[in-house]
């Protein structure tokens, strides 16, 4: 937990944010950077026999849960509706179908109170997951976001500029983690269980980089990597000798992050940049964490790694963005659609 001595809270906006552009059903009322209550319901198990999130179950269990979830909330904070400065909402990227209910329940919420909208980029959310761990932090600082949608290493520069240092050009990297998690009869969602698997072997086996080096920028690449998995389980198959699926986790799960830890740590280091700061899912891994902790603090870098229920998907970090455009009066109109994809800025 971070420190909040000399932090002071009292005039502080209270946010309430939701979140539905996937499985979770999340809403959390903040002040300033303080989170008075996190709550989220998700329809993961319900997919889990799926394999995979089914967008109209998802759907469907959102307008079931978004009304529940946001009292839930309230309750928690100890606040009346009335207390809300200010209501945010994921609009995109994500499943149309599900970033519509808890859009649309934001838009309604916030007219009825009279207080300003503010429609979140999820993405922008994920980054801003890092100022609810550490309320003073300040651009510049470099972030690692790997989630289910989107791989990049991100450079906020201030308040109003950033730049995509790098990203993938195919698959994000929870993407891989949910298909190599399925190639070695791992039930969804995968991130966690490939992780526990992970632990029980040893990375002995040589997968690709996940980075690609043309002539122009710095890629990373996770279908080529998802393949050569496949590839060395079904040559096992033919050959009749059977598999270490935990070397095979322990193995991929060192080829998919090395590259995202050296590379986010030699751009901060090469732009003169002292914070680290990651988000998404994959965030949470375990590999990930002790990987970036160690080389952070080998180059003398700052790094703050928000806690793992705000690394994947929660309403706090659209709050926590929300808020960042509040204090810029940067409020939305009525008229804000959802969307399936958007650009990471
Ligand atoms: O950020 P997130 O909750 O949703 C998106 O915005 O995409 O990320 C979900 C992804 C999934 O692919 C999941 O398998 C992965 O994050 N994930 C993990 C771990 N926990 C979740 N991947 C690796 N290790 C984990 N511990
Ligand atoms: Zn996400």
């Amino acid at each position: 937990m971070y420190d909040l001595s000399g932090y002071k809270i009292k005039d502080e906006p209270v946010i309430l944010g939701i979140e539905s552009s996937c499985d979770d059903t999340a809403c959390a009322v903040i002040k300033g950077r303080c989170v008075l209550s996190d709550e989220v319901m998700s329809s993961a198990a319900l997919m889990e026999k799926y394999g995979g999130v089914v967008p109209e179950i998802a759907s469907r269990a959102h307008t079931d849960a978004v009304d529940l979830v946001t009292k839930k909330a309230l309750e928690k904070a100890g606040l009346s509706v009335r207390c809300v400065d200010a209501v945010a909402a994921t609009y995109g990227a994500g499943l149309l179908g599900s970033l519509l209910v808890g859009l649309s329940f934001g838009k309604a919420l916030a007219y009825a109170l009279r207080v300003p909208f503010l429609a979140v980029n999820h993405i922008r959310g994920h980054i801003a997951s890092a100022y609810l761990e550490d309320p003073r932090l300040m651009p510049p600082f470099v972030t690692l976001l790997a989630s289910g949608g989107h791989t990049a290493i991100l450079h906020t520069v201030d308040e109003e500029r950033f730049e995509v240092l790098a990203e993938t050009s195919d698959d994000a990297v929870g993407e891989a983690f949910d298909k190599c998690a399925r190639v070695l009869g791992l039930p969804y969602p995968g991130g966690p269980n490939i992780q526990r698997l992970a632990k029980e072997g040893s990375a002995t086996i040589t997968f690709p980089s996940a980075e690609v080096r043309d002539k122009s920028a710095l890629r990373f690449s996770y279908s080529g990597l998802k393949t050569s998995v496949m590839n060395y389980c079904q040559r096992a198959e033919q050959r009749g000798t059977a598999v270490d699926r935990a070397d095979v986790a322990a193995s991929f799960t060192k080829a998919a992050i090395d590259p995202l830890v050296k590379r986010t740590v030699e751009f901060a280091l090469a732009l003169g940049v002292e914070t680290v700061t990651c988000g998404g899912g994959v965030a949470a891994n375990e590999y990930l964490r002790a990987e970036m902790s160690r080389a952070c603090s080998e180059h003398g870098l700052k790094l703050i790694l928000p806690a793992l229920a705000r690394c994947t998907d929660n309403a706090a970090m659209i709050a926590s963005e929300g808020y960042n455009m509040y204090i810029r009066g940067m409020f939305s109109g009525m008229s804000k659609n959802a969307a399936a994809r958007i650009p990471l800025w």
